[in-house]
């Protein structure tokens, strides 16, 4: 079974039980393997180069599989990415954490692996997700680490495996090198409370006390991010859950990734279940410590997981999140990797509490050959337009206004000759609620004073991420090939359409980072 049959079928299981059986093996096998290398042959730098699919403007590792971005920070005047990573192959196994260098969040630079499972040791089974733990002396991650465990203690469950949770810090300038500690702070769940799953730790300081939230749940009632206190981020006590949910069918019965922190006057906290990110707006009673939630959503509705924020040098709260692959592991293989880092998404609150995002409006750096066009109201006018605006290389950014109201209309992407667009929205009509569709997913709008909603859209190789009004996000993958320019269609009710402008975007690297 694959990553995505098991996370997919693993409802009823706790969330990493059932994990794919094969990976599991590739897992163990791995503890035999030897240290991978990470230069890649002339040959595959080659065919990643020229891959049409592969991202040329998103962060992605040299080859290979990646899945969760890990301890996202600025330090010393430089970003730095980790994230979860095979280095032996396309598919998920045996986790490592990569990572990469950046000056400004949008061109990156690989750095050799930041953690490996060690043999005989406490993450002799892999170095799972994790964050930066705040207000150490020296830099300083917490990751989950799997090691061997008695059945009773097991929180894999049939697996013979347990999450702990792990300390590294690092004193080199450019975090290229991790010391482990020698034991890991917390060797388990508390005793007596039995977990659905123990991993991804995220801690935060509060004046001289440390906090820690894990992910985590409790089968058949819900998701729980577990709270931990701690006087110096190492020792650690565990208090109760910091949120919990009530309802598997909704949230699932494990919640992976949390993220928490304050925005605005609120607090947000963000979780991944059922292949989906979740957010929650609330506030945190810092009495009885726990988060109460007032606001909720879907921080993206397409191929989108494990999302974790950071503050950047502005200040500002940056997002970042795991471009889930939906080809086949085989094809994955062929391929040769597979995953991408989304593109970096500012968080900010909406006077309705509610989250509201857009990508780092410094991408817009990027673009190159902007060409525009305004409300027309001939649909030859406006066909004739948009052949004249073409998306080459198959990266690109468009902007599109339009006012939703009584007629449909919609917009298609597609390469010439090609029956099937890449992308696609419809607007069906008048409706109480506006709504878009894209796929079988319909997003609310959210229309200016004027009427006026935005869609923004990236696309870069096989992703395409959308958003609606800084609201709503889809990120889809379409990995149909396409030979020449691709270009837009307006179909439908041409009065709907206010403008649209395309623009190029400059490639970040001329081999699509595998150098
Ligand atoms: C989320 C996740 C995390 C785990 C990591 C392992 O995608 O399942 O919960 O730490 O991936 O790679």
């Amino acid at each position: 079974m694959n990553r995505r049959r098991f996370l997919v079928t693993s409802a009823a299981t706790s969330t990493l039980c059932a994990l794919h059986g094969n990976a599991y093996s590739r897992l163990v096998e791995s503890q035999q393997a030897a240290v991978p290398k990470e230069e890649l042959s002339p040959t595959l730098r080659e065919k990643l180069r020229r891959d049409p699919l592969r991202p040329q403007f998103h962060l992605l590792p040299k080859a290979n599989w990646m899945n969760d971005p890990c301890a996202p920070q600025f330090f010393r005047g430089h970003y730095h990415m980790f994230l979860q990573y095979n280095p032996g192959a396309a598919v998920w196994g045996d986790m490592h954490w990569a990572h990469a260098i950046s000056p400004d969040l949008i061109h990156w630079k690989h750095m050799p692996l930041a953690l490996s499972p060690t043999l005989g040791f406490y993450d002799a089974y892999g170095c799972w997700t994790g964050s930066v733990l705040p207000g150490g002396e020296a830099a300083s991650i917490l990751y989950t680490g799997v090691t061997k465990s008695s059945v009773e203690l097991e929180t894999i469950r049939g697996k013979g495996l347990r999450e702990v949770q792990c300390l590294a810090t690092s004193m080199d300038p450019d975090l290229r090198t991790w010391k482990k500690l020698d034991k890991p702070v917390l060797d388990g769940p508390p005793p007596g409370l039995k977990v659905t799953g123990f991993r991804d730790p995220c801690p935060w300081k509060d004046g001289d006390t440390w906090y820690l939230g894990l992910g985590s749940g409790f089968h058949e009632v819900g998701g729980a991010v577990l709270l931990y206190r701690s006087p110096d981020g190492r020792n650690w006590t565990y208090l109760h859950p910091l949120a919990k949910g009530s309802n598997p069918a909704d949230t699932g019965e494990m919640w992976e990734c949390p993220d928490f922190f304050p925005l605005k006057d609120k607090y947000v906290l963000l979780y991944s279940a059922k292949r989906k990110v979740h957010w929650e707006v609330g506030t945190f009673d810092r009495r009885e410590l726990v988060f109460h939630s007032e606001t909720r959503g879907l921080l993206d509705h397409g191929s989108y997981y494990a999302a974790k924020s950071m503050v950047d040098a502005k200040g500002r709260r940056i997002l970042w999140g795991w471009v889930e692959e939906t080809r086949s592991p085989a094809e994955c293989e062929v391929a040769g990797w597979a995953g991408a880092m989304a593109l970096p998404r500012v968080l900010t609150l909406g006077t309705d509490n509610e989250l509201r995002m857009e990508v780092l409006p410094e991408l817009q750096s990027l673009r190159s050959n902007v060409q525009t066009l305004q409300k027309a109201h001939n649909s030859g006018t406006v066909g004739a337009a948009l052949t004249r605006m073409p998306i080459q290389n198959r990266a690109g950014e468009i902007v599109c206004t339009f006012k939703a109201g009584e007629s449909a209309f919609g917009l298609e992407l597609r390469a010439g000759g090609q029956a099937a667009p890449l992308f696609a929205m419809k607007y069906d009509g008048a409706k109480d609620k506006p709504s878009v569709t894209i796929d079988d997913k319909t997003l609310p709008l959210s229309p200016d004073r004027d009427g006026i909603s935005t869609l923004n859209l990236w696309m870069d190789g096989s992703v395409i991420e959308s958003f609606f009004d800084n609201k709503e996000a889809i990120t889809a993958r379409c990995y149909a090939p396409s030979s020449g320019n691709l270009h837009l269609t307006w179909t439908g009710d041409t009065n709907a359409l206010e403008s649209v402008s395309v623009s190029g975007v400059k490639l970040i690297s001329n081999d699509r980072l595998t150098s």
